[in-house]
């Protein structure tokens, strides 16, 4: 499909009648919510297309977009946000992109939402994307690690000062400016009188929407959603003139709906349901999952998506039991995933870019254990996917062919001299041997899987190869 028939396929925007205030921004009540791999542009115009009313882009950290140039991409008509030190010389192009829109489809329904600790990285890095989107918010809810421990997502929630001067500096500093609305996604807190008081804060702030995820900060995604807090979070923000919105365990536009009439909230965000299947947003029900992944892979080629972060999402639209979720698992190219989905497809030398390479030409990396790493090999390393990128990005970042071979080089890092060239040699061979026998490990593991496709073993194989992926990441949220 060309990119004029996807913007005409686009579903009419759909409104509901709710208690809802004039805001700047989009109008609209059932919308993407933000999710790191699952939420790149192919999910979003899909998320789109089914009906959604607007869509968040995943988190992308401050210090992630700032520094990224902005390159018109007229081949696929997005506009993309590139890090030139991503992926030096030889990388594959694709490495660069932080971020990629496509504005004629999403800029007046795209929220892009940055990880910040800090008001003035916020500012910096929302004024990169201000003029390309259709507000910033703030993520106040992840829990995971590589987020708190530098004071982001929920540890701002435990920070109200810092989460306060970010949002008063993105509206004064890029909200205002630029007519953009600014938001902020949070989770509950212990008790009704600690959110509201956090509540009461944010909404002075001049933010314009508050969508609170109905879980405190402790629980995990299994754990059903709290909604009697709601109400009360809603009226506070009615009452100064701020949207709320609702999110967890919504999976459908009908729920959507029934939990903005139950609640008085302005809207409601649903996450995992739309990874699962994006046409949750459609007024007439779920579509089959076969035409959604049909759809989702059309829409990946037609925007010029990488291979690891297609296979990540497909791997997630297609049911573990369907009889080709173990065929799809060992695709490595665009060609070999249209062949098992039975989508007519024509290979080009740009799709295959975006593959993972499957020869390493160039010097060989050293044996494990061996001191010396050079800068090719880490390139080399980091283009068959064997390591993780580095960088504050390294989470929005693509992993090969998606299948994650977490090999380090020796941590002694240099040569080591004369006495302790002996010690440090053992020691480098004793980590070899332990980096090598993981690796053997692992292969064995995955090798026994495939073999053995019992109900069970394909649980497993769903579950390694999404862990492989990443998909711990949903663990985080
Ligand atoms: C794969 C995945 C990635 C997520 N990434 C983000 C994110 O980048 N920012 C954020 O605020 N929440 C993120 N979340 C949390 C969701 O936005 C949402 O709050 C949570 O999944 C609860 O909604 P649900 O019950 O509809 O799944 C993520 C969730 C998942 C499953």
């Amino acid at each position: 499909m060309r990119l004029h028939q996807l913007i005409r396929s686009l579903s009419p925007r759909r409104t509901f009648a709710t208690t809802t205030m004039p805001h700047p921004g989009f109008v609209g009540k059932c919308v993407l919510a933000p999710m790191v791999r699952s939420g790149e542009l192919p999910m979003r115009l899909l998320s789109l297309k089914y009906g959604a009313d607007a869509v968040w882009s995943p988190e992308v950290v401050d210090k992630g977009i700032i520094g990224c140039e902005r390159v018109v991409n007229e081949k696929y008509g997005t506009i993309d946000f590139v890090k030139g030190n991503l992926a030096p010389q030889g990388g594959k192009p694709d490495e660069r992109i932080v971020f990629r829109t496509l504005p004629a489809i999403e800029k007046e329904k795209l929220i892009f939402q940055i990880g910040t600790a800090n008001p003035e990285l916020a500012v910096e890095g929302a004024k990169i994307v201000a003029k390309d989107v259709a507000g910033i918010d703030v993520n106040s809810g992840c829990p995971k690690h590589f987020s708190i421990h530098s004071g982001m997502g929920a540890a701002l929630l435990k920070n109200p000062d810092n989460l306060i001067a970010i949002l008063t500096s993105l509206v004064r500093e890029v909200g205002t400016p630029n007519s953009l609305p600014i938001s902020v996604k949070i989770r509950l807190l212990d008790t009704l009188e600690e959110t509201l008081s956090l509540v009461e804060r944010i909404c002075s702030t001049g933010v314009c929407r508050i969508t609170v995820h109905c879980r405190t900060t402790p629980m995990r995604p299994r754990e059903p959603a709290i909604r009697s807090q709601l109400s009360a979070i809603a009226s506070l923000c009615h009452a100064h003139n701020v949207q709320c919105y609702a999110n967890g365990d919504i999976k459908s536009v009908t729920d959507a709906e029934a939990v903005i009439a139950e609640h008085g909230v302005d809207g409601a965000m649903i996450a995992t349901a739309a990874e699962a299947n994006p046409s949750c947003f459609r007024s007439e029900g779920l579509l089959p999952w076969k035409d959604v992944v049909d759809e989702y892979f059309r829409t990946a080629i037609e925007v010029g998506h990488y291979f690891s972060n297609t296979k990540f999402s497909v791997a997630h639209l297609v049911p573990g039991k369907a009889s080709i979720y173990q065929e799809l698992a060992k695709t490595k190219t665009f060609e070999a995933m249209a062949g098992v989905l039975g989508v007519e497809y024509v290979s080009t030398e740009e799709d295959r870019m975006r593959e993972p390479q499957q020869k390493v030409k160039g010097p060989k990396p050293n044996p494990p254990g061996s001191a010396k790493v050079t800068k090719s090999m880490q390139r080399s390393q980091k283009a068959t996917g064997m390591v993780k990128p580095r960088g504050e990005n390294a989470q929005n970042a693509q992993h090969g062919d998606g299948l994650v071979r977490a090999v380090s080089s020796s941590p002694n890092g240099e040569r080591k001299e004369n006495g302790q060239q002996q010690q440090g040699k053992k020691r480098s061979e004793r980590e070899g041997s332990v980096e090598r026998k993981q690796m053997t490990d692992n292969q064995n593991k995955r090798q026994k899987i495939l073999e053995e496709p019992t109900k069970r073993q394909r649980s497993r194989e769903r579950l390694s190869v999404a862990e492989d992926m990443g998909s711990k990441m949903s663990e985080a949220f």
